[in-house]
């Protein structure tokens, strides 16, 4: 018979896998020296990558133009500071290409063993690791899916039927709570209408009194309180809402805690004392592919009850209802998460945890909290820029006021566009009490203090003489 047009021979895949070997060691050789974000256009990458699918395949040649694919892409080196972006350990970028090709489904024991008991294992190193011993968990694709998930969780655990049967409650959170935890309120039904933000205090943290409040003018006008969603590490500063408060007015009120620890919580591995009651919570989002540095997509679930996940999530057909008593071979992920079909994304974490060890990464993660620190000092000894926000984990927030209070805002945002263009640093934008400001976030175990140290001159750099705009070469 002979053979699918698609099969390659295992010798012939080896000399494939050695040139794209040779194109990714080329890559991490430039990446020091690549300009952060590529010179190139909209225009330009639609010319290069946007042709017609071609009918007759290019063989080996088709592998020639990876080249170009990472000519035009965003380097992650030591000063790429936008977002929470981590840095793509690149151990952990060899399991996901073993991952790819053993091609297991991360859904039972039964579709993969090996992979199956490394998930569960790998589950309970970051939990011990985080101070939540005991917890459950699984993996997943972002902190939006487990954000989702962990609301899913609390809505099924807290939420009574109205007379139509549908799920009704209020969630409360910090006004800094990320997008995701209102996207996941509206995808659940609840209505957008129905996540409570509560202005936070002066150092960007839900404030229990106030949580407390709220839950009683809600009581009061006859609605139903059902979760908290508490912030380990806000998206925009940084801020660590105080966690054993708010389990406490959560537990007197019978609401389900779920902390979105996405950006976060990995630095409860370093710093235990700014997450005090992490461990008394109900559910804990936390994305190994921002500060655990993995190549995306790779975050995790963890919660206290399983049985919990089980009822908000498990709905089996018969055709695939695991049939196995044991312990282990009777694993079945489908029905703890979301997902049915699921990648295998244990197998990088677990590498890149296996061959640097959990002090590598609790030193990396601590490394990037002083530097964040060292770069708030530089901001503040420097008489043209001011801080606006606390920096407890690795968020720097500032801006440049050496002009014109009344045009700052826009002088800030040309100013963020003249150092990325220039692609020696990469920083992004946010809004910080009603101010346009530079935000730098440290995630990165390539950062240097070199690398801190050149925000601030290109940050200057990119400043108009005092009092003038800047000019738009
Ligand atoms: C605090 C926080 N929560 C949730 C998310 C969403 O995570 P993901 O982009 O992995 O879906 C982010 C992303 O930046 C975040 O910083």
């Amino acid at each position: 018979m002979p053979s699918s047009p698609l099969e390659i021979s295992p010798d012939e895949f080896a000399e494939l896998a050695g040139r794209v070997s040779a194109e990714v060691v080329r890559h991490l050789h430039g990446l020091d020296s690549a300009p952060i974000r590529p010179a190139t256009t909209g225009a330009e990458s639609m010319a290069l990558f946007a042709g017609p699918a071609p009918e007759q395949g290019l063989g080996a040649a088709a592998l020639d133009e990876l080249s170009e694919v990472a000519r035009h892409s965003r380097v992650g080196n030591g000063r790429f500071f936008g977002y929470v972006m981590g840095s793509g350990e690149p151990v952990a970028a060899l399991g996901d290409f073993f991952a790819s090709v053993l091609n297991q489904n991360a859904t039972a024991w039964r579709s993969g063993p090996a992979t199956a008991v490394i998930e569960r294992s790998l589950i309970g190193w970051l939990t011990d690791a985080l101070g939540c011993p005991g917890f459950s968990g699984t993996l997943t694709s972002g902190g939006s899916l487990a954000n989702l998930m962990g609301l899913a969780m609390a809505r099924e655990a807290k939420a009574p039927a109205n007379e139509t049967g549908r799920p009704t409650g209020v969630v409360y959170a910090s006004s800094e709570v990320h997008m995701s935890v209102g996207k996941a309120v509206a995808l659940l039904g609840l209505g957008r209408e129905n996540l409570r933000l509560i202005p936070p205090d002066a150092a960007m943290r839900l404030d229990p009194g106030a949580l407390r409040h709220a839950i009683s003018a809600d009581r009061a006008a006859g609605r139903t309180p059902i979760a908290v969603v508490a912030n380990a590490g806000t998206i925009v500063t940084g801020a660590i809402d105080p966690l054993a408060a708010i389990v406490e007015v959560a537990r007197a009120e019978d609401l389900w805690v779920h902390v979105d620890g996405a950006y976060g919580a990995p630095a409860a591995m370093v710093a235990p004392e700014l997450f005090h009651g992490l461990g008394d919570v109900d559910s804990l989002s936390l994305d190994a592919h921002k500060w655990l540095y993995q190549p995306l997509d790779c975050s995790a679930l963890l919660y206290r009850d399983p049985d919990a996940a089980q009822r908000a999530f498990s709905l089996t057909d018969d055709y695939a209802a695991s049939l196995s008593a044991d312990p282990v071979e009777g694993q079945v992920f489908f029905e703890e998460t979301l997902e049915l079909s699921r990648r295998v994304r244990a197998l990088k974490l677990w590498l890149s945890l296996r061959y640097h060890g959990l002090e590598a990464f609790r030193d990396s993660i601590a490394d990037n909290m002083r530097q964040a620190r060292r770069l708030a000092a530089l901001v503040d000894a420097e008489p043209t820029l001011e801080r606006l926000a606390e920096v407890p984990l690795s968020a720097v927030c500032f801006r440049w006021v050496g002009g014109d209070p009344a045009t700052l805002d826009v002088v800030n945002a040309a100013m963020l566009d003249r150092i990325n263009r220039r692609g020696r640093v990469y920083l992004s934008n946010a809004t910080v009490r009603g101010h346009f400001v530079l935000r730098a976030c440290i995630t990165n175990h390539r950062t240097t203090d070199a690398d801190i140290v050149a925000v601030i001159g290109e940050v200057l750099r990119a400043a108009p003489p005092t009092g003038t705009r800047p000019s738009s070469s």
